[in-house]
């Protein structure tokens, strides 16, 4: 595995790979890397000829007051399991080289990106979407891996890559969990022992959740009788504190009144000074489709 640091250098190995028909699978990641990530990077090298982690704490994607500065790194660590998976490149970039000065050009995914996530993170996903089509741009990969935990940034990218006609195919993973169901986050990092423990309330909310639509069978499900249960759950955890809570179409993020079709439900919660976001993907028994929780190439 070679550790690429400059765009030039990423750009020629991308150029030449393209020209010898080699497919290029991208994994892009802030670093810190975790099974989740893991997962993302196993699908890669079972699809791609050539397999590209990107690693780079892109500074325009967090807010002034958010975690910017102490977001978790280790890239010797981050290397090292580079290694052990079989990737090819681990790609690097400086934030100067990423943003040098004069740089004013940003990517906006109109009215996905201002809602739920985006609202509690004013100018994140605008953040998320340019430096994800400069990895496009610099990696060109044929395929690139997101985890269905951001399922709000799957909604986002997924937008952007049809507006924009990206030559590029999205391959979303399932939302990987420790024993007791915490999404796996490089954020899990900054909980101490007793707010690890509270922060299972995202999934028992969620598993909540998909009771009720369970429970429901072929009919819509009432979403705001979703909510008030999941609320419910949260409410009852003394370290956790609701950020939101969204029911909405799969697709547009539309919020639903009733759960009559593919459904994104999706929470925020601050567990002490951390925030943790989590989601499922439910649907009505007769219109799920196979895989509908899983895998959405
Ligand atoms: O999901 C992440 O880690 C980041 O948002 C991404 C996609 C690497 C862009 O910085």
């Amino acid at each position: 595995m070679e550790l690429i640091r400059r765009i030039h250098l990423m750009r020629e190995i991308a150029r030449e790979a393209r020209g010898r028909g080699k497919k290029i699978g991208l994994v892009p990641t802030m670093g810190a890397l975790h099974d989740g990530h893991l997962y993302l990077v196993r699908r890669a090298r079972e699809l791609c000829d050539l397999v590209v982690v990107s690693v780079f704490v892109n500074p325009t994607q967090f807010g002034a007051n958010e975690d910017f500065d102490r977001y978790p790194s280790d890239l010797t660590r981050d290397a090292d399991l580079c290694v052990q998976e079989g990737v090819d490149y681990l790609f690097s970039p400086s934030a100067e080289e990423m943003y040098p000065p004069g740089f004013r050009t940003y990517v906006e995914v109109e009215g996905l990106s201002q809602v739920f996530e985006g609202a509690s993170r004013p100018g994140h996903f605008r953040g998320v979407a340019t430096v994800v089509l400069k990895l496009f741009n610099i990696v060109r990969p044929h395929f690139s891996f997101f985890g269905q935990k951001d399922g709000q940034q799957v909604i986002v990218v997924r937008r952007m890559i049809r507006d924009l006609n990206l030559e590029v195919e999205l391959v979303v993973c399932p939302t990987q969990r420790d024993a007791d169901g915490l999404a796996l986050s490089s954020r899990n990092a900054y909980l101490s022992p007793e707010e690890r423990a509270a922060a299972t309330c995202l999934y028992r909310a969620l598993e909540r959740a998909r009771e009720l639509v369970e429970e429901q069978g072929d009919g819509p499900c009432d979403a705001r009788k979703i909510e008030a249960a999941m609320r419910e759950v949260i409410e009852s955890e003394p370290l956790a504190r609701l950020d939101y809570l969204a029911i909405t179409d799969a697709e547009t993020l539309e919020r639903l009144d009733v759960v009559d079709r593919q459904a994104l439900v999706a929470l925020a919660v601050w567990i002490g000074e951390t925030r943790l976001i989590d989601n499922v993907i439910l649907s009505p028994k007769k219109t799920r489709q196979p895989g509908a929780e899983g895998e959405q190439p």
